[in-house]
């Protein structure tokens, strides 16, 4: 059968007290309505309707690339009349399921069950107990067990209000039917609102069962109105990856202070990560790879054996086999480390290659650099690629050993195996095998006295 989703997200989402739609505030750095779409798009032989309104062309703009059809509700009159925005566009013969774009953690498996209680005889609702039920629809069932309709909290009775189990909004139901009955919703209710959660009572009078399943926690159904609901859920959200994490091989010292924003595509065996790690975008770890605490790593590869000390920052870089990098280093876009390469304290690396075995171990910036192998770069090396309007690169070859405290002006070349002495400014091309240093000449003033204070 088709299945074609609704996704409910025009609300406008006051509490946040934002600029912002509600919906486009982030989970993991993800919108919730990515999380809701990316969730929903793995169902087969779908589509996707989005209701929307509030801040409708930022949304737009924010989520380009979403495979889905658009629907705008320019009032929100109720949750039964966002649903009637797509009304025409509901075939007779799709099962249609209504899901929340500020509900983000829903997974996929509640929604398959939730399906399978589709039948020309029967509709799916998904409904929870929570202990403090306040401000959610109720679940009303006849003495045989069966629900009869949904009452919101603002029109419940006394005890009507006692029932703990609730309604998600999140059901499903067949084209034909839900569109006859959207049409004959009214808002003769205390909130003069047109409710979704009528058609309950309109399926039951045609002889239809509202089949019941619940999700296996209630966070899966919670949605976000205010700030402090947007961290518990990113609090919930980020707990299921660390664990996912430690099942697949990883120990995290601390799963409570472990973030990742974004998928781990390949993940190695006996990653051991520290406190206060965080992980964006797309991420690759090999095998036994230890991350010191606060680090942030995004968009990296990195290989197996690779120890990453202390708060670095590392950004589009790939680091080779064995590496050990920082404390306190910073990999810059398009750096790429081979094998065995020691990148130090308060050494900052941009879009540059470095060979096997090579080390830059303390204080140095290596911009637009091709550095060969075993290559040494002393202290406070710094390549000095940009003259204010362009970017020069540095070439230093295999077995180059660069002194402390050496400016290399590029364009310029170290040839393999050359010296460069401490202190020097390097502006043509040093040949290899050579010793080249440019340095003023020492010299010792023997009459020199040092100055004393005079008195006043
Ligand atoms: C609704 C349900 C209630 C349920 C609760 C679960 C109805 C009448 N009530 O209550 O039974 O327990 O959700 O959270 O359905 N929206 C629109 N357009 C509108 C109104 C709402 O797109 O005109 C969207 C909102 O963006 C939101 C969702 O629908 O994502 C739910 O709206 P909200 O006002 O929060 O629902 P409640 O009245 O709290
Ligand atoms: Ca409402």
């Amino acid at each position: 059968m088709k299945i074609t989703t609704i996704i409910l997200a025009a609300g406008k989402g006051t509490r946040m007290r934002s600029e912002l739609p509600k919906i486009l505030h982030r989970i993991a750095n993800k919108a919730l309505l990515r999380h809701v779409y990316d969730m929903c798009s793995q169902l087969e032989n779908h589509n996707i309707k989005i209701v929307y309104g509030h801040g409708a062309e930022l949304v737009r703009e924010t989520l380009p690339d979403l495979q889905v059809t658009w629907i705008e509700q320019k009032q929100q009159l109720g949750t039964g009349h966002a649903v009637q925005q797509v009304s025409d566009q509901i075939l007779d013969d799709v099962v249609v399921l209504i899901l929340y774009g500020d509900v983000p953690l829903l997974k996929l498996s509640t929604v398959k069950l939730l399906l399978a209680n589709v039948s020309p005889q029967s509709m799916g609702l998904l409904t929870v107990d929570l202990d403090n039920p306040a401000g959610y629809g109720r679940i009303v069932r006849n003495s045989a067990g069966q629900v009869t309709k949904i009452v919101e909290e603002k029109d419940a009775s006394a005890t009507e209000k006692n029932i703990h189990e609730v309604n998600t909004g999140i059901m499903a139901v067949h084209g034909d039917k839900l569109k006859k009955w959207l049409a004959r919703l009214t808002n003769n209710n205390t909130q003069n609102e047109y409710y979704l959660t009528d058609v309950i009572e309109m399926a039951v009078a045609e002889g239809i069962e509202i089949v019941t399943s619940q999700p296996e926690t209630a966070e899966e159904v919670l949605g976000v109105n205010n700030r402090i609901q947007l961290s518990q859920l990113e609090r919930v959200y980020q707990q299921e990856q660390a664990n996912y994490i430690m099942t697949q091989g990883v120990t995290l010292k601390d799963p409570l202070r472990f973030d990742l924003r974004g998928s781990i595509d390949n993940l190695g065996k006996d990653i051991e990560i520290d406190v206060n790690v965080i992980l964006e975008g797309k991420i690759s770890i090999g095998n036994n790879v230890i991350i010191g605490p606060n680090t942030v790593i995004k968009n990296s590869i990195i290989g197996d054996h690779v120890e990453i000390l202390a708060n670095c920052v590392i950004e589009d870089a790939v680091i080779g086999q064995g590496s050990r990098i920082g404390p306190y280093a910073r990999l810059r876009p398009e750096t790429v480390l081979d094998e065995d390469v020691h990148i130090g304290n308060f050494v900052e690396i941009k879009k540059s290659s470095i060979a096997k075995g090579s080390k830059v171990n303390h204080l140095s910036y290596i911009g637009d650099a091709v550095v060969g192998s075993k290559v040494n770069i002393g202290a406070g090396t710094i390549t000095c690629n940009y003259d204010g309007a362009n970017k020069f690169k540095t070439i230093i070859e295999d077995g180059a050993f660069i002194g402390s405290d050496t400016q290399l002006v590029a364009p310029v070349m170290v040839g393999k195996n050359a010296t460069i002495g401490a202190g020097s400014t390097i502006t043509k091309d040093a040949p290899e095998n050579q010793l080249t240093l440019s340095r003023v000449k020492q010299i010792s003033v023997t009459e020199w006295r040092r100055p004393t204070k005079q008195d006043k």
